[in-house]
């Protein structure tokens, strides 16, 4: 699959087409929608559970140094005090007291503007793909309407938190663009807070969980109890996570519920780390091409040492191509013995384990490889959107939506058609060999309207292929024609080299 061009209409063009066909809706659509709240449609659901299948197949079943975990949403509110989630967990809050919105400090850009070098005001922007040009063209019009003469100088965007308290009163809110209405940024906490049990008191409040890592922490003690597990290890969870963000935006890129893909992955102290978190880099990187990808599309973002927090030794993000921009699709951390210690600490319970191989007992560090199962599914969808031009059934050349999804997590794997609905013959054959292929796969039998029309429908999902009983089917040799969704090229197989064909490109 190709890398997705940054475009205006691309979003669009997918929130659209996840509408349209069934993919995704926004929760609570009939009382108006519900923002950063997402709802799976019928292929949705079916996509979303193959890309958690493939990753829990690939780094759970596939791997004996992998245990797998499942562990509730509410926890002890204690693990959310030792985890440091009730103290730090928060994003810097702004607030436009004129029209009321809100605003993430980290994701709104300011620069003073200046002519001659004098400064004539300022202008603000939303984080956006093309917010240098936003705020460069703010600030000739600003230059314009204040009928200033002399050279407007280079506009340095900084972000809102590192706006200086006197600039407070002089930065324009993005809203109304007039200076005066934007608060300075405070801390807004993004744990979702709810009560267990009768009481409504403060000891009975308790968090839906920000992360699943910490279950696994929570449980590390019970898997190495139980398990047969030795140095290195890891423990893997696929599960929702809540977060009370300010600014849910660009469709499930950044959603209030969203479910996360994590590992920990437990190794010696005195393991050579950095080429391990190399490894697990590159292992996420191959995994992302593997269910389809653009490697091109897929950059890394080192954190600087400077931006790391304390106990963290290094933080790797694999960037994607987003049809709003390259942002984070997965971060890779190597979060030290921090959590762990933590949990020590505040539960009073040992984590060490006893390294075989050394003789020794430790507490283990870790590296965290956590993914968003939504985040996958919106870079899969950008790279498989595409647009071509095919011939209809008339030969007159038409334009065409598909989406080249990988069989392997293509939501409908393939469509049975019979050529005409009103032979019963092609009817009976046609059925036979769907309720077959029905038994392995996820596959869809269509009979109405013409078959350019049926292929085309099927395009518009990503069915990688599309097979036709015909008469040569049922009078001759009982070979089906079998269509390649992106080359719409056609070819005879019988039966067996069929279903050999699907194995190897779903399953193989
Ligand atoms: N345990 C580490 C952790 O949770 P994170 O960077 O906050 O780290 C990990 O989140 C991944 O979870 C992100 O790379 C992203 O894929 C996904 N994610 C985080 N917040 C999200 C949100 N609000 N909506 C959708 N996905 C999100």
């Amino acid at each position: 699959m190709k890398a997705p061009a940054p475009s205006d209409t691309l979003m669009e063009d997918i929130v659209g087409l996840c509408k349209r066909r069934g993919f995704i809706f926004q929760s609570s659509e009939i009382y108006g929608g519900y923002n950063g709240f997402y709802d799976y449609g019928p292929l949705g659901v079916e996509l979303r559970n193959n890309i958690k299948q493939a990753w829990w197949r690939d780094f759970v079943q596939c791997r004996d140094d992998m245990e797998g975990l499942d562990s509730t949403i509410i926890m002890h509110p204690k693990i959310w005090k030792a985890s440091g989630h009730v103290d730090g967990f928060s994003d810097p809050l702004v607030d436009c007291k004129e029209s009321k919105l809100r605003y993430r400090a980290d994701q709104l850009f300011f620069a003073p503007v200046r002519v001659d070098g004098e400064i004539i005001g300022y202008v603000s922007v939303i984080e956006c793909i093309d917010q240098q040009e936003v705020a460069e063209k703010a600030a000739a019009e600003m230059k314009r309407k204040m009928a200033k003469q002399g050279e407007l100088g280079t506009i340095e965007l900084k972000e809102y938190t590192e706006a200086k308290p006197e600039q407070y009163e002089l930065i324009p809110s993005p809203a109304t663009g007039k200076p005066g209405s934007l608060t300075e940024p405070r801390e807004f906490k993004l744990m979702f807070e709810t009560k267990v049990g009768p009481l409504a008191d403060d000891s009975a409040t308790a968090y839906l969980r920000p992360e699943t890592a910490q279950g696994i922490f929570a449980n590390y003690k019970n898997i190495v109890d139980t398990g047969r597990v030795k140095i290195p290890f890891g423990i893997a969870q696929i599960g929702k996570a809540f977060r009370n963000e300010i600014t849910p935006r660009n469709f499930i890129f950044r959603s209030r519920e969203f479910e996360q893909m994590e590992i920990e992955y437990f190794i010696s102290p005195h393991a050579d780390w950095k080429t391990l978190h190399r490894e697990w880099i590159d292992t996420c990187t191959d995994w992302l091409v593997s269910i389809g990808l653009p490697r091109e599309g897929i950059s890394e973002d080192i954190h600087p040492e400077d931006k790391l927090a304390f106990y963290s030794q290094a933080t790797t993000d694999l960037m994607f191509q987003f049809p709003h921009g390259e942002q984070e699709l997965w971060g890779i951390a190597c979060r030290s013995d921090y959590d762990l210690k933590q949990h020590q600490e505040h539960s009073g319970k040992s984590m060490t384990i006893f390294d075989e191989t050394t003789k020794e007992k430790y507490v283990p560090h870790v590296i965290e490889p956590s993914l968003g199962v939504d985040r996958t599914l919106l870079a899969v969808l950008s790279a498989a959107y595409t647009e071509d031009e095919v011939p209809n059934d008339k030969g007159k050349v038409e334009k065409r939506v598909l989406l080249k999804f990988s069989p392997k997590i293509a939501p409908v794997k393939a469509a049975i058609f019979p050529l005409l609905k009103n032979k019963p013959e092609l009817v009976e054959a046609a059925k036979k060999l769907y309720e077959k292929l029905q038994r392995r796969w996820n596959v869809f039998y269509d009979a109405s309207g013409a078959i350019g029309r049926r292929y085309r429908r099927q395009d518009e999902i990503g069915t990688p292929f599309g097979i036709t009983i015909d008469f040569d089917t049922i009078e001759k040799d009982g070979t089906v024609t079998l269509r390649d969704r992106d080359t719409c090229e056609q070819r005879r197989v019988t039966e067996d080299e069929l279903i050999k064909f699907l194995d190897e490109q779903i399953n193989g």
